[in-house]
């Protein structure tokens, strides 16, 4: 089963801006509230029984934050791979979801994995919509910041849910400072990460491509659409 985190809570520790009707920008900087709204107890996280991803600080890890507001971030266990699934969200076919990450490659195997999930609202059931890996490929791969981004694939749902799956060598860098979900028509200024956007480090656009059928259909992908 699923579970739901109560609406007072996901005030806490998100900013949900409502835009028009439907229309919500969901927006998560992994500063408060990461051990109740990620767990990689359920789904297909679970089925891959890897060490957790792990909270991290900025002050000790000698990599500039790429906000001067933001402090944390979470990282794949070091030397493996994690998996974890987010809280609940409103998916919209069309919606971007823009993560912004660090990535410094030993080799190309050191990629992240985004899966989209989204809930039937008549049986409660989660399917995958879509999956979307950022490979540092072509090699060499410059290393740094990154905003990659990819679409809501499936058809519009009242919930669905990210998972993250990433790893690789001990020796490379991965790490997730940030992600929101751009409703499709909103203005991406309308949904800000950070509040003031303080000195924002330049970060390179990645659009994260499709994922190989092999992985679609290892990951049982059927498009609803
Ligand atoms: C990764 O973690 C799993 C689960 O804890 C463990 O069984 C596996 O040996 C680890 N792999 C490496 C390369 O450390
Ligand atoms: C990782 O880095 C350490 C120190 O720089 C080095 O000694 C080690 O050989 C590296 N390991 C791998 C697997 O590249």
């Amino acid at each position: 089963m699923l579970y739901k985190i109560n609406s007072v809570f996901i005030f806490l520790f998100l900013y949900l801006v409502p835009f028009t009707t439907g229309e919500t920008c969901v927006r998560y900087t992994f500063e408060q509230g990461f051990d109740e709204l990620f767990s990689d107890k359920f789904g297909f996280c679970a089925s891959l029984n890897l060490p957790p991803w792990e909270l991290g600080q900025y002050r000790t890890l000698g990599i500039p934050a790429p906000n001067a507001q933001s402090t944390s971030f979470m990282a794949p266990q070091p030397g493996n791979e994690s998996c974890t699934s987010s809280f609940l969200f409103p998916m919209q076919r069309g919606a971007t979801i823009e993560v912004t990450l660090y990535l410094d490659p030993v080799n190309i195997l050191d990629e992240f994995t985004f899966i989209v999930a989204q809930i039937d609202p008549r049986s409660g059931i989660a399917w995958l919509s879509g999956a979307y890996s950022f490979s540092p490929f072509p090699w060499p791969f410059p290393s740094g910041w990154y905003t990659s981004s990819f679409p809501v694939p499936g058809i519009n749902t009242p919930e669905g849910f990210l998972m993250v799956w990433a790893g690789g060598s001990l020796n490379a860098t991965l790490l997730i400072d940030s992600f929101r979900v751009i409703p499709p028509g909103m203005d991406e200024s309308f949904c800000r990460l950070y509040e003031g956007n303080m000195s924002p480090l330049p970060a390179l656009k990645y659009k994260v491509p499709e994922t190989i059928p092999k992985l679609k259909s290892f990951l049982k992908i059927n498009d609803k659409s």
